[in-house]
């Protein structure tokens, strides 16, 4: 990490029983190298006071807009202008309502919406209200506004239920944070990423597919390049637009992915995720022309598609770090433990393809980290929040000793 050093960062704290862990969301960041100004809200003043936050961030605490000695100082526009992130955390039910509605009538909101800096929310609430269409609708304006989403999490929570609904952990929205100043750090480095469905044929008119969109893939490409990777995104058919910086291979069926896969990953190459939905299966034959209905049933013979990352990771030119996608509805955990061994994988990101609000074709997505050291539940967030967070990762996970070390070496050579 350490992307927060001499990073500006706000803190808009609204009223839930979850606004005593900022006390340690300071801490991490002011360890990280950040300067935290906090604004509270009238109601996040009930829970936690003033004086406690000042303490740890070493500033005044703002609470009052229209403080004629605020506003000679660091008035509300000041604090916009000098935030390079603003964080509300906890963010209550209201807090979202009013943050989606563009309200203007307090300084946190006032301040959300005079920052030209990135805008983060970590939401805390009861489970039940967090499940309420209202905060679904409002959560979904702000993500359309570009605000990002730092959970919540799920687990027991101080009225007794159990479900979504307890803010994120301070190291998690740390992370998030984090990972929107990228490193460069993968300056010189390949990373190579398969995206969306494949599309297996069966005649001229139909083919065999599923629900992928290649948001998760292209979310990561997008970051990849971001870190400074030479990135390659190989996708299936979708209709995204290609990140800048990335290089697009377009393919339909898993064959050609798999054809593209071998050829790209001679080049060495520092990373590989497998975040497509390849089919597993195939037309054994394509008909050539439209199959005609005969009979009341239809009987498909199949046969197996190559696993792609399987080969890829067992090929000469595996890349350094092997990274796979397990898309499941039961047994999560298991079930992406059993393919990362299988499949002779670093890690996996296994996701609950169970839930309609994450997974296929969603904005947003929760998953966990499956390697060999255990695994760890990364709360819902925004697929592109998301992808920085496992780019961010990856680079942390990376071996001291790259397969493409030897090529980054003569590149720097070529440069100079
Ligand atoms: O595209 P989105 O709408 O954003 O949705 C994202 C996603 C849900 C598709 C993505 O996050 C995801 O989970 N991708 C993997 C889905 C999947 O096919 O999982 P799997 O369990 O069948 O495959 C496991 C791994 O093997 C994956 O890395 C997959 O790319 C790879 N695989 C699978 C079959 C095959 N023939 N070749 C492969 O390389």
């Amino acid at each position: 990490m350490g992307h927060l050093h001499n990073r500006n960062i706000i803190i808009g704290v609204t009223g839930g029983i979850a606004a005593y862990k900022i006390a340690e969301l300071i801490r991490l960041l002011r360890g990280d190298g950040a300067a935290v100004r906090i604004i509270m809200s009238r109601g996040a003043q009930a829970f936690v006071t003033p004086l406690t936050l000042q303490s740890l961030s070493g500033f005044p605490v703002h609470t009052e807009l229209l403080d004629e000695t605020a506003e000679m100082g660091m008035g509300h526009i000041e604090l916009a202008r000098w935030a390079d992130a603003f964080i509300v955390a906890p963010a209550t039910a209201d807090a979202l309502a009013r943050l989606a509605a563009g309200r203007a009538d307090d300084l946190l909101t006032t301040t959300a919406l005079a920052t030209p800096a990135p805008v983060f929310v970590a939401p805390a609430m009861n489970q039940q209200m967090w499940k309420n269409a209202a905060t679904a609708t409002n959560i979904q304006r702000l993500i359309d506004r570009g605000v990002e989403i730092i959970g919540p999490s799920a687990g027991e929570q101080a009225c007794g239920d159990v479900g979504l609904g307890r803010l994120s952990e301070p190291a998690q929205i740390r992370a998030a944070i984090s990972a929107h100043f990228p490193s460069r750090a993968l300056e010189g480095r390949r990373v190579v990423i398969t995206a969306g469905p494949t599309r297996e044929p069966l005649d001229p008119v139909r083919y065999i597919s599923n629900h992928s969109s290649g948001k998760m893939g292209f979310a990561l490409a997008q970051a990849a390049a971001e870190a400074g990777a030479e990135t390659v995104l190989i996708s299936g058919p979708v209709t995204l637009d290609t990140p800048e910086g990335v290089t697009r291979v377009n393919v339909d069926t898993a064959l050609q992915m798999h054809e593209a896969c071998v050829q790209h990953i001679k080049k060495p190459t520092a990373i590989f995720i497998g975040s497509a939905a390849v089919a597993d299966y195939r037309a054994e034959v394509e008909a050539p022309q439209k199959i005609k209905k005969v009979g009341d049933t239809l009987t498909l013979n199949l046969t197996r598609n190559p696993d792609i990352i399987t080969e890829v990771a067992r090929s000469a030119s595996r890349p350094s770090l092997m990274v796979g996608f397990a898309a499941e509805t039961e047994h999560l955990i298991d079930h992406a433990e059993a393919k990362r061994l299988a499949k002779q994988l670093d890690v996996v990101i296994a996701n609950d393809v169970s839930r309609a609000d994450i997974g296929f074709n969603s904005d947003v997505n929760m998953v966990s980290w499956v390697d060999s050291m255990g695994h760890d539940v990364i709360p819902i967030t925004t697929k592109r929040n998301l992808a920085k967070l496992l780019i961010a990762r990856c680079i942390a996970r990376m071996p001291q000793n790259c397969a493409d070390d030897e090529h980054r070496a003569t590149q720097s050579e070529d440069d100079s």
